[in-house]
């Protein structure tokens, strides 16, 4: 019998048949980096920040290292050296296609990161676009649409459902597009986006998903789940190299201005300028990023045919944390649909009597342990979690994690509540 492994709302049960070989995982740099502890000490650093921004794969910097002998312009040279950069600048984008499960004929943009490719979207859709985002969302998909209905955070996925279909309907008459992240940057918690695409699509509208925090834990297909546009970042990836990535349906993309007006981005210039007609060429003016994209496509290779073992792995670790979490009696876990919710390795917490910058300083600074605090660019998001204009701490999780990471946590937590 197949092992089950993970199972989520969004993507099949994850199965090895029996007798196939373990391959070795994935690895970070600077996993274990020693760093200063307030009694004089150096230790390994416990990084519960990849949320924010993932730690580089070595793959991907030895990815990067290879190509930078050959380092050159994109799209603009006839030196041997330009052509190898600009070939591995277009594989990357077919490498991206495939780890999205993006339709053949879709548009891969690349952007600086998810703000830059919500704020393209916005840019593009065409004009009178009647938009529907949760108040859920991460300011990167909440704040760059000129207007929009914004729904309050549903108590319930089936709640998420029913309100985007009440205020889809309700959209007049002309393009909608419905806007929506995979997985909570806050919570953790993992969104319904393939029913939440039926629900778009029963009303004549699109939908944008924020797949910045899901795309580092688990596989997706744009295909199979019916998205119409998925953005995410490079530098969530394990690719801090500056890239982020919108794909999706080409044709406001095409008939948009260039995002950017410039090089690359038209076709001819005269008296008057013609626009490129390929949506990436018109939204990607000026020389591109392309080690940033190299290093986001070397990112996607590596992890595609790791997801089995990263997605048990990584259910076992937050498993352990939030059963850690849940024995302190001062520490509240933050969550939308409740405990048994599926969620990535994303937990938020509050430590009664104590603000959240405080906890992050003392962890870092006595135990070496890196979570961020604050709002999480999500404030009407913690807001309606906790039910007052307050702070939380986040501690998320990722390749470079393990179970004394987690443990160290659990004891400095334990520790400080009991001051
Ligand atoms: N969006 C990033 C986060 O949630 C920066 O931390």
């Amino acid at each position: 019998m197949p092992t089950l492994l993970a199972r989520s709302p969004i993507t099949p049960a994850v199965t090895r048949p029996e007798g196939v070989r373990v391959r070795p995982l994935p690895r970070v740099i600077g996993a274990d980096v020693p760093v200063p502890v307030r009694d004089g000490r150096r230790v390994p650093y416990a990084n519960f920040d990849y949320a924010a921004s993932a730690p580089c794969l070595e793959a991907v910097h030895e990815a990067v290292t290879r190509a930078l002998p050959y380092y050159s312009s994109v799209h603009r040279g006839a030196g041997y050296a330009s052509q190898v950069t600009t070939a591995a600048y277009e594989d990357a984008r077919e490498t991206v296609r495939s780890f999205l499960g993006a339709w053949r004929r879709s548009a891969v943009v690349f952007t600086r990161n998810t703000t830059d490719s919500m704020n393209l979207l916005a840019h593009a859709v065409p004009a009178g676009t009647s938009v529907v985002v949760f108040e859920s969302e991460h300011h990167a998909s909440l704040l760059p649409w000129k207007r929009a209905v914004r729904l309050p955070a549903p108590a319930t996925p089936a709640e998420a459902l029913s309100a985007a279909d009440r205020a889809l309907r309700g959209c007049p008459i002309g393009s909608r597009l419905l806007v929506v992240t995979a997985a909570s940057n806050v919570t953790g918690e993992l969104w319904p986006i393939e029913e939440l695409a039926h629900v778009a699509h029963r009303n004549g509208a699109r939908i944008a998903v924020d797949a910045a925090q899901l795309v580092p834990h688990r596989p997706i297909d744009m295909t199979a789940l019916g998205l119409d546009y998925v953005a995410f970042s490079g530098h969530k990836l394990y690719a801090p190299f500056g890239a982020g990535v919108l794909a999706g349906r080409a044709d406001w993309l095409r008939a948009a201005e260039p995002y950017l007006r410039g090089g690359g981005a038209s076709a001819s210039v005269g008296e008057t300028t013609r626009w490129a007609p390929s949506a990436e060429q018109r939204h990607e003016a000026g020389s591109p990023n392309v080690l940033g994209a190299l290093a986001l496509a070397a990112a996607c290779e590596t992890l595609s045919p790791a997801w089995d073992d990263l997605a048990a792995r990584e259910e076992a670790l937050v498993e352990r944390l939030r059963l850690g979490l849940a024995t302190l009696p001062h520490v509240r876990e933050l969550t939308l649909w409740g405990e048994r919710a599926p969620r990535v390795g994303i937990v938020s917490f509050t430590v009664d009597g104590w603000n959240a910058r405080d906890v992050a300083l003392t962890l870092s600074d006595e135990h070496g342990v890196g979570v961020r605090d604050g709002k999480f660019c999500a404030h009407p998001f913690v807001r309606h979690l906790l039910g007052e204009d307050r702070s939380a701490v986040r501690a998320s999780i990722g390749i470079g994690t393990d179970e004394e990471h987690i443990d160290r946590l659990l004891t400095a937590l334990a520790a400080l509540t009991a001051r």
